[in-house]
């Protein structure tokens, strides 16, 4: 069996669009396994910069087959602009195939995200706006509107009628402005012609590429700390980016999965609200998120910046049962000076499970020499200056996860592969 998941190991955004690409290349399918357009990976390949925010990246590769699982939401719309946007830059691109249980998102879905938003008050939850929650609230509800359904027009259109009828009184009811029946039926009875020739059954797709022994690359999206259970609930997403989900959203059972990588920064980034212990709203932060250029792929929003957390990564290695861990963004850390690590919340055992606990801890740190040089052209371990290889050193330490990759800057190129043995069984 060899099969792999990519986990974000933080709140998201820890670049695992850069490893997805460069493992894409030697899977034979990628199957994303959750969210929607909320999230962005860029990937940068010969020379292009490609983003991503619904098709796994592994569709650059021409022999790769690319799905999107049951548990995503899939808003047509966005999923044809990328894909056209794609096709623009690469005429030669993989097979894509759309799981017939994904969930679509209606433009109500988008409308009731901002509406929500602005009920809750201080307790804003800095959703991206793409109706996420909406529409896995409907998938809940069991009223949601699945991709098999979409597109087949005898059912798709009887099943937006009703459920208009209720999303327009509750859009009423919150202010808004209600939908006009037709007018959103002749768009999206559009959408569903053009994507219905990707949307099959995928999961027995997905249990024979396991059973015959592929290469199977199971894509997460966000991060651990932004899942509906395992994160900082209630400033989470509504779905399950934990490896667990990889499961729930593609239609294999546990026993179906070999390896688990979590993907972390260097250092910590969140985007929206909620606590993070090792946020530093201060020059240190202002230095990382510049070096790093640190803006959301979606929204465009700077992202909240801080030191290394280990507290909560090692929280994250065991959430996920990680098999090793792809260290990210070497490179941005460069003359930031010593580096400061978290290594306990003081009076505290570990990572609390609840925000209210989460936002009083008071981070411990360990500090390490920084260093200066400029990672970029390192390919090997031993190419490493000493620094960064006692910095990697002390998070496999402390975590108990070997670190099998490292990544010193966007491009396929600048990978350091140390433990292959983690990646592929
Ligand atoms: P939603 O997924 O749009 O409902 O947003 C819920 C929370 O998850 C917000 O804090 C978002 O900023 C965050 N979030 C959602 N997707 C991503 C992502 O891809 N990267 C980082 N944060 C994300």
């Amino acid at each position: 069996m060899s099969t792999l998941v990519i986990v974000g190991a933080q709140w998201g955004d820890e670049a695992k669009g850069k490893l997805v690409d460069v493992l894409g290349g030697q899977a034979d399918v990628v199957v994303r396994y959750a969210g929607g357009n909320n999230a962005g990976h860029t990937v940068i390949a010969d020379g292009k910069t490609y983003k991503f925010q619904l098709i796994p990246a592994g569709i650059l590769h021409t022999d790769t087959v690319s799905i999107l699982g049951s548990g995503m939401v899939i808003c047509p719309e966005g999923l044809l602009q990328e894909l056209a946007r794609t096709r623009a830059q690469k005429s030669e691109l993989g097979t894509l195939y759309i799981s017939s249980a994904a969930h679509v998102v209606f433009p109500y879905h988008r409308i009731l995200d901002g509406l929500e938003e602005g009920m809750r008050g201080d307790n804003k939850i800095g959703t991206t706006s793409r109706g996420i929650g909406p529409a896995y609230q409907d998938k809940v509800s069991r009223t949601g509107i699945r991709m098999g359904e979409f597109v087949r027009p005898e059912m798709s259109r009887a099943r937006l009628q009703e459920q208009l009828t209720y999303k327009n009184r509750l859009i009423e009811l919150l202010g808004g402005q209600p939908f006009d029946f037709e007018t959103l039926h002749a768009e999206y009875a559009a959408y569903a012609e053009e994507l219905r020739p990707f949307v099959v059954d995928t999961e027995p797709m997905v249990q024979k590429a396991v059973a015959d022994g592929h290469k199977v690359l199971f894509e997460g999206a966000q991060g651990t700390f932004l899942d509906l259970d395992s994160g900082t609930y209630p400033f989470v997403t509504s779905s399950h980016p934990v490896a667990g989900g990889a499961c729930l959203g593609t239609g294999v059972g546990p026993r179906a999965i070999r390896n688990i990588l979590g993907v972390a920064k260097a250092y910590t980034t969140r985007v929206g609200s909620g606590p993070f212990p090792t946020e530093q709203d201060n020059s240190v932060g202002e230095q990382i998120r510049a070096q790093g250029q640190e803006y959301g792929t979606v929204t465009g929003r700077g992202r909240r910046c801080g030191w290394l957390d280990l507290v909560a990564l090692k929280h994250a290695c065991r959430l996920n049962s990680l098999s090793g861990l792809v260290m990210t963004r070497l490179d941005v850390l460069a003359n930031v000076g010593d580096l400061q690590l978290a290594t306990s919340y003081a009076g505290r055992d570990g990572f609390p499970a609840n925000v209210w606990d989460l936002a009083e801890v008071q981070p411990e740190y360990v500090t390490l020499p920084g260093w200066t040089e400029d990672l970029r052209g390192c390919r090997h371990w031993n190419d490493l200056p000493a620094t960064v290889q006692q910095y990697l050193e002390f998070i496999e330490e402390y975590t108990e996860t070997p670190v099998a990759v490292i990544s010193i800057g966007p491009d396929r190129t600048e990978t350091i592969v140390k433990r292959p043995e983690l990646i592929w069984a």
